[in-house]
């Protein structure tokens, strides 16, 4: 990975599952097992290259439109992945939050995450955010609800970050699309406000180390001016 202008806070839209699976012959489910398959690839990958916290979208509040099978299987595949990693995520001291509602999901999956969470609550160094029944628009309204029920009257910027999801941790500066589409689906709109954008037909299952170099690379050499007129650092 290149070593200057890493982004901190990378987000991932993990897309193209279904339409890899169709073109493997392999029902959808298959799709989503083998995206489920590169996460920890991808995230161990971003840690060890000098990103500090990564968002990966994985079930946003559309995707209950979905079969009651295929939205089961999605649960079931991030229940297990939290489960495997369990050990990981301490012995490497990675941060593990969930951005969105957590009470519409599985008991099973519900108890996975907050037990995740709990255990790794102490650390701050690596950040993993994983978006589960999650939407932008719902967030920043919860978020505003959260500061008024505080007493706010008047609702500021910091206001929002800090009761948003993310509270804490810096604004997403490069958001990677898997899949082709080149949308962002109600995925952290309010943290990616000033986000690079990089799309690319690679759906999620085929996306490895080496198609997240490339991704890198292409943020590295991008010239975030923020407004000014002159390139600005980070
Ligand atoms: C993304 O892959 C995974 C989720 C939305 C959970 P899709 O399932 O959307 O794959 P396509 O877009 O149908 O190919
Ligand atoms: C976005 O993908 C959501 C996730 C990756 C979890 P979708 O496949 O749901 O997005 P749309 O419907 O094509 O916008
Ligand atoms: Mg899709």
């Amino acid at each position: 990975m290149v070593k200057e202008n890493i982004p901190r806070h990378v987000g991932f839209i993990m897309d193209g599952n279904g339409r890899w699976a169709k073109e493997h012959g392999r029902p959808r489910t298959y799709g989503h097992k083998k995206g489920a398959d590169v996460i920890h690839e991808i995230v161990s990958a971003s840690f060890n290259g000098g990103i500090k916290a990564v968002s990966l979208y994985a079930f946003s509040t559309e995707n209950w439109a979905r079969p009651k099978e295929e939205v089961d299987s999605i649960f079931e595949l991030l229940r297990k992945f939290l489960k495997k990693y369990a050990k990981e995520l301490i012995d490497e001291e990675i941060k593990l939050i969930i951005s969105g509602d957590l009470s519409a999901l599985p008991e099973n999956l519900r108890t996975e995450c907050l037990e995740r969470i709990a255990d790794t609550s102490r650390f701050s160094d690596h950040v993993l955010n994983i978006a589960i029944n999650y939407g932008s628009k719902a967030e920043i309204v919860h978020a505003v609800n959260k500061a008024l029920e505080k007493g706010k009257k008047q609702i500021s910027e910091e206001d929002i970050s800090e009761n948003s999801y993310t509270s804490g941790l810096p604004d997403i500066d490069l958001i990677v699309r898997t899949g082709g589409e080149q949308r962002l689906s109600n995925f952290f709109l309010w943290q990616s406000a000033y986000a690079e954008l990089y799309f690319t037909d690679t759906y999620w299952p085929d996306f490895h180390k080496k198609q997240l170099n490339e991704a890198v690379e292409w943020y590295s050499l991008r010239q975030r001016r923020f407004g000014d007129v002159s390139p600005k650092q980070g």
